[in-house]
């Protein structure tokens, strides 16, 4: 880990010190407005798990992935450059108490107001929390800064099997809250929107989750719901060169930030359930125990493509999704998290997939792998997209900085 390393007390003492230097923050949502935030505080002990806010990149990116994701995408009701930047001074203010572990507000005693904190996540662990934020074509469009949009910020392409809903599609803004507590991420996005009520407005939001088995005091890549290991070909958080080659921005005021591609991904569970292992590992290229690519022994054992057995067949088959990915030549950096959400209705089937969420130096990239996967891959026969998102995740933040400032400075 480059960044966002669980935070040492030194780090802690020094985001703390920030607080005194009263960071003026706009409307509350509660028609109160607070002049300045300043009391970041004591050092919280009962919390333990924290990630640094500060960084060359967001957290979010490569820091280990946790087991929860609350995921939303926000529409923007501001059309003043000045309001949205206070906005994000505001919600850098409340990140850093929330990474922090610490609730946004201390519970007042005064009971005749609502309190400033929603309170949930009172007492509780920062369990690994990390916030990202990212912004969208049209959020330039709206502020009238379209000359500050980045030429590879774009809407995605139509896709030959998409199914997508505008319910789920488009959006202004979007956060990503990962931790190991569905509390703390849930209380975290609720008292930042409800910090900004007026604003922006929630479009759509999606929670989901990741397990992880643990070998030898070592932790494991998660399994999705088809029950391979998915993020096994990822680029690795040390891998600096593929990092500055693939994942991250080098140029202009986005410089260290990444595109974020989302894609809610319906899976046919009953369809693939159905499926015998051989096809299963067939649809895929890997092997569904060890996670190794065909014919090989080990997860980690290099994938390829071009190998061939006896009869002359590929022994990752052509169809096969890793195939494929590997077939267009670039590389992406995927952060996805599993999702149920009960039944679906028309069906009686579970409604359930993948919050797919890849990280990459260019919307392009998903796009050149996407139409790789197009109508050959073996997956597309189990699962149906249902939802897109395309954003710029803004660079990291230096102490004292707040969230978009290179944008906000360069306007
Ligand atoms: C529900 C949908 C999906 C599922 C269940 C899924 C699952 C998997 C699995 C199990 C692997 C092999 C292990 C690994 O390297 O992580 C994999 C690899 C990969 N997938 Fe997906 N995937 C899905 C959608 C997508 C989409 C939409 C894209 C991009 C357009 C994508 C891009 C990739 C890439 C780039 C690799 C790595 C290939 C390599 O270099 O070895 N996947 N996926």
């Amino acid at each position: 880990m480059t960044n966002n390393n669980n935070m040492s007390r030194r780090d802690f003492l020094k985001i703390a010190s920030i607080g005194g230097a009263g960071v003026v923050v706009g409307s509350t949502g509660l028609g109160t407005s607070l002049l300045a935030i300043n009391h970041f505080g004591k050092d919280n002990k009962h919390t333990k798990h924290k990630v640094n806010f500060y960084g060359k990149y967001q957290s979010g990116i490569i820091s280990d992935v946790q087991k929860h994701v609350y995921f939303v995408v926000l529409e923007l009701h501001s059309t003043e450059v000045n309001e949205v930047k206070e906005m994000f001074k505001q919600w850098t203010a409340h990140s850093i108490k929330l990474m922090n572990g610490d609730l946004i507000a201390p519970l007042t005693n005064n009971t005749m107001l609502p309190t400033i904190d929603t309170g949930e996540a009172k007492g509780l662990d920062a369990a690994r929390l990390t916030l990202t934020y990212g912004v969208s074509p049209t959020f330039f469009d709206k502020l009238k800064i379209t000359e500050k949009r980045p030429k590879d910020l774009k809407d995605l392409p139509h896709f030959p099997k998409d199914q997508l809903d505008d319910k789920f599609t488009g959006g202004d803004i979007v956060i990503q809250a990962c931790s190991d507590d569905p509390q703390v991420n849930f209380h975290a996005i609720r008292n930042l929107i409800r910090a900004s009520s007026g604003i922006v407005t929630m479009k759509w939001a999606q929670t989901g989750f990741n397990s992880f088995e643990e070998k030898d005091g070592k932790v494991q890549t998660p399994r999705n719901l088809f029950s391979f290991k998915d993020g096994t070909g990822n680029p690795k958080a040390h891998e600096q060169d593929a990092l500055d080659q693939y994942i991250f921005s080098n140029s202009g005021w986005e410089k260290n930030g990444s595109y974020l591609v989302v894609r809610k991904i319906q899976m046919h569970l009953e369809t693939w359930d159905r499926t015998a292992l051989e096809d299963q590992e067939a649809t895929f290229g890997r092997h569904r125990d060890s996670g190794a690519p065909l014919g090989k022994k080990n997860e980690f054992d290099t994938v390829n493509i071009e190998e061939k057995d006896k009869e002359g067949n590929y022994v990752i088959p052509e169809d096969s999704h890793v195939h494929l990915a590997k077939k267009a030549k670039t590389k992406m950096l995927r952060r996805s998290f599993s999702y149920t959400n009960g039944v679906n209705e028309q069906t009686g089937a579970f409604d359930a997939g993948l919050i797919f969420v890849s990280y990459q130096k260019s919307p392009e990239q998903f796009t050149r792998i996407q139409n790789m996967l197009g109508r050959i891959d073996r997956m597309n026969e189990y699962i149906t997209h249902r939802g897109s998102g395309v954003f710029l995740v803004f660079p990291g933040i230096k102490e004292g900085g707040y969230i978009g400032e290179t944008l906000f400075n360069s306007i």
